[in-house]
C-alpha cells in the first residue's frame, strides 16, 4: 500500500478510536474497540488482536479479529513473546525468518507486534497484527500501532486476576 494511503486511513481509524473510546474505562471492551476498528480499516491485516499479560511471563489471548488464535504464548515463545520481553515493538517481513514463529494459522506471512502499557509503564498486553503478505508491515504502521495502543494506558481493568 502507498505510504500516502497508509497514512490517510491510520488518521482516520485513530480519529474513530479517539472518539469511541472517549469515556470508556473498561480494558477490554476499548481492546475489542481496537481490534475491530483497525482490522476492517486495512486489507493486509489478516489478524488483528490482543495477547494479555495474565501472570508473570505468560501471554493469553484477548479481544481478537481473524482466524482461530493460539490461546497460550510464553514470554519464551515467537513474535509475540519477544515483543513481551523487549518491551519493544517488533516488526518481521518474514515470519518463516524469526527463529520460533508460532504460526497459529500458515496464511500468515508477516507481523508486528507492539508492546501495550499502562499508565505505570507496566506492561499489560501486546497488540499482534498479522497479514498474508510479505513485508506488509513498516515505520508508518509502527507510529501510528504505538500511538493507538497509548489510549489504554488509563484504561481500569485489573488484567492480573487469573492467574
Ligand atoms: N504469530 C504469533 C502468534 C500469534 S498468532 O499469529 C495470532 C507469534 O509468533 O507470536
Amino acid at each position: 500500500m502507498e505510504t500516502e494511503q497508509k497514512e490517510e486511513i491510520y488518521q482516520q481509524v485513530t480519529s474513530a478510536i479517539r472518539a469511541t473510546l472517549e469515556g470508556e474505562t473498561d480494558l477490554i471492551a476499548s481492546m475489542a474497540t481496537i481490534a475491530c476498528l483497525l482490522h476492517h480499516s486495512f486489507d493486509y491485516f489478516f489478524w488483528t488482536g490482543f495477547y494479555r499479560v495474565i501472570a508473570p511471563g505468560e501471554l493469553l489471548i484477548g479481544p481478537y479479529q481473524g482466524t482461530l488464535g493460539c490461546l497460550h504464548i510464553s514470554f519464551e515463545r515467537g513474535v509475540c513473546g519477544a515483543a513481551a520481553r523487549r518491551e519493544e515493538t517488533i516488526v518481521v517481513p518474514d515470519v518463516h525468518q524469526f527463529p520460533g514463529h508460532i504460526a497459529c494459522d500458515s496464511n500468515s506471512k508477516s507481523e508486528i507486534v507492539v508492546p501495550v502499557f499502562n499508565h505505570q509503564d507496566e506492561l499489560i498486553a501486546v497488540l499482534d497484527v498479522d497479514s498474508a503478505e510479505y513485508d506488509a508491515f513498516d515505520e508508518v504502521d509502527k507510529r501510528h500501532l504505538e500511538e493507538i495502543v497509548a489510549f489504554l494506558r488509563d484504561k481500569g481493568t485489573e488484567l492480573s486476576n487469573e492467574g
